[in-house]
């Protein structure tokens, strides 16, 4: 077992891994790049561990899976003297191997050969790719490490990356393609991992921007280092480009191989089936229905033990969403997490959800939401952000969505958030509450405050008579109940069995087939 060193959690290995180092331990400060450009390394000196092409791909696939194309493919560029500096395969190994079984297409950028830079044949390696995995209906996998255009190639350089963008919306939505960032990610690079579905960085090393840290202080003035302008706790906190990061290559390539493990080979194909597992035990929430809590925990209660992957844990943390299984069958989970501001939805949630519902929806992956917020965060900074337009985007995906749809509301839901977060009116297939639950336009001292106004002016001590009664005639659960918003209220011990009886009844609804691309949010 590993850590999921984003979020602390367990994961647990899929398979059992080459042999390799598990630490880079020891690499300088400016990465796996600097060393492979370095001078051949004294006898006694170990090489750094997975710091090229090769060996980062054998750790990746199963032993022995890897067959190689276009290892003899050189560049033909001739000025600035590039006739002289033309390594075989042109900085960028390519071919098909197969993950637990599984096929894949696959590329790795070798920063030792011409620091990983894309050129026209190095991109046409990409595009080959690219292309097979369309045909075979296959999941690509990038392994990127490179300085971006190559910049002797000009023009042919840029056609190339708008070739290689081209083809990864191409393949959205049809195959799954994860890119694992291990080095620099320089220029319009970036955007190629931005188009695919999942993002994993190496915690150090490995930084995402469109332009580098000398451009920006010859444009900006700004002094920044490469980390804090891109490194990977820029983007698993701050942009949200991220969905994972592992500390080192060795668990970015492993996390690489559990992502896929979750999702069938293309849409075509039924999600992969893994060993069902029973939950961990369902947590008791607490007494003070302000009081926060963890709602991973609940999610630990439903889905089969040590199934978890959690994506993006550390951006937009009021919103929970990742991969996990129930009774073996890969699921989409998204939870309001009350622990990360009370658990509203915003601009930064909205759209992290929405992208993820859209990648579930596009690969078959039922959807398991957990609903526990008080409403749409408030003010003028979200308004005049976006609110409405992004929060749309939220309430399209789930609308959108055709695979099996299981909500449960475990303790609020008001207002917007009600709505947006599958509803039954959005089309949710299943509707749970717990017997706790409050579902209302708003909260009871907003509502009390604006329809017992005239009341309260002249007889304030009746505000906790009023929200008593609020509480009774508009929130409790069984009013929903009773008008088939909700189909069972169900006691908490209760929720996993409800909600995998029906995924396990729905399992006919999904159709398999192109759906939609997984447009970027
Ligand atoms: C050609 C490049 C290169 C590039 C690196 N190299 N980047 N060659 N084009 N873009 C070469 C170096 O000349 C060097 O060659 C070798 O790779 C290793 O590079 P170093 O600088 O020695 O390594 P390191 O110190 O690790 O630094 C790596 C780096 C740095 C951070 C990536 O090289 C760098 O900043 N490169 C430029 C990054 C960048 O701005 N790219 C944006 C391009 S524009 P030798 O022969 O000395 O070993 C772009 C737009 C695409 O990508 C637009 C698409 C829409």
């Amino acid at each position: 077992m590993i850590a999921d060193t984003t979020s602390g959690l367990p994961v647990h290995r899929m398979r059992p891994l080459v042999a390799r180092p598990t630490t880079e331990a020891g690499l300088g400060p400016s990465g796996p790049a600097a060393m492979a450009g370095a001078p051949p390394a004294a006898a006694e000196a170990a090489p750094p561990p997975l710091a090229d092409a090769r060996s980062r791909i054998e750790a990746l696939v199963d032993p022995e899976s890897f067959e190689e194309f276009g290892s003899r493919v050189r560049h033909r560029t001739v000025a600035f003297d590039m006739a002289r500096k033309r390594p075989a395969g042109d900085g960028v190994v390519t071919g098909h191997a197969r993950i637990a079984g599984r096929p894949i297409g696959l590329f790795a950028q070798d920063p030792g050969a011409l620091g990983g830079s894309l050129g026209e044949m190095h991109a046409a390696k990409i595009l080959q790719v690219m292309r097979q995995a369309e045909r075979a209906r296959t999941p690509v996998v990038g392994i990127i490490d490179s300085g971006g255009a190559r910049i002797q190639e000009g023009v042919a350089a840029l056609d190339g990356y708008g070739g290689i963008f081209h083809g990864n919306v191409r393949l959205s939505g049809r195959v799954p393609q994860v890119s694992v960032v291990l080095g620099p990610c320089a220029g319009g690079a970036a955007y190629s991992p931005a188009l695919t579905d999942i993002v994993i960085m190496r915690r150090t090393g490995a930084h995402m921007f469109l332009t580098g840290p000398r451009v920006v202080q010859a444009v900006t003035r700004e002094d920044v280092t490469a980390a804090d302008l891109g490194g990977a706790d820029v983007h698993s906190r701050h942009s949200g480009l991220a969905h994972l990061v592992a500390d080192d290559a060795a668990g970015a390539l492993e996390l690489a191989s559990q992502v896929l493990s979750y999702l069938p080979g293309s849409c075509w194909e039924p999600a992969p089936m893994g060993v069902p597992a029973p939950a961990e035990a369902m947590p008791a929430l607490p007494d003070n229905p302000r009081a926060s809590y963890d709602v991973r925990r609940v999610v630990r209660g439903v889905v089969d033990a040590g199934s978890f992957l959690e994506l993006q844990p550390r951006y937009a943390r009021n919103l929970v969403t990742g991969f996990a299984r129930i009774e073996g069958r890969p699921v989409g989970v998204v939870a309001n997490q009350p622990m990360a501001l009370a658990g509203v939805l915003d601009i930064a949630s909205s759209e992290k959800g929405a992208r993820f519902v859209r990648l579930c929806d596009a690969f078959g992956l039922p959807l398991v939401v957990l609903v526990d917020t008080p409403g749409f965060l408030p003010g003028s900074k979200q308004e005049s952000g976006g609110v409405i337009r992004k929060g749309a985007k939220l309430l399209y995906a789930f609308a959108e969505a055709t695979v099996p749809r299981v909500t449960v509301v475990l303790r609020k839901a008001f207002g917007g958030a009600y709505i947006v977060m599958n509803s039954r009116s959005l089309g949710a297939d299943a509707v749970f509450c717990w017997p706790d639950a409050e579902m209302a336009v708003m909260g009871a001292d907003a509502a009390v405050d604006v329809i017992f106004r005239r009341e309260l002016r002249d007889a304030p001590h009746r505000q906790a008579e009023l929200v008593e009664r609020y509480r009774a005639e508009a929130m409790a659960p069984h009013l929903p109940a009773e008008r088939l918003s909700v189909d069972e209220i169900i006691a908490p011990e209760r929720t996993r069995s409800a909600v995998a009886a029906s995924l396990r009844s729905l399992a006919g609804a999904v159709r398999l087939g192109f759906r939609h691309d997984n447009l970027p949010q």
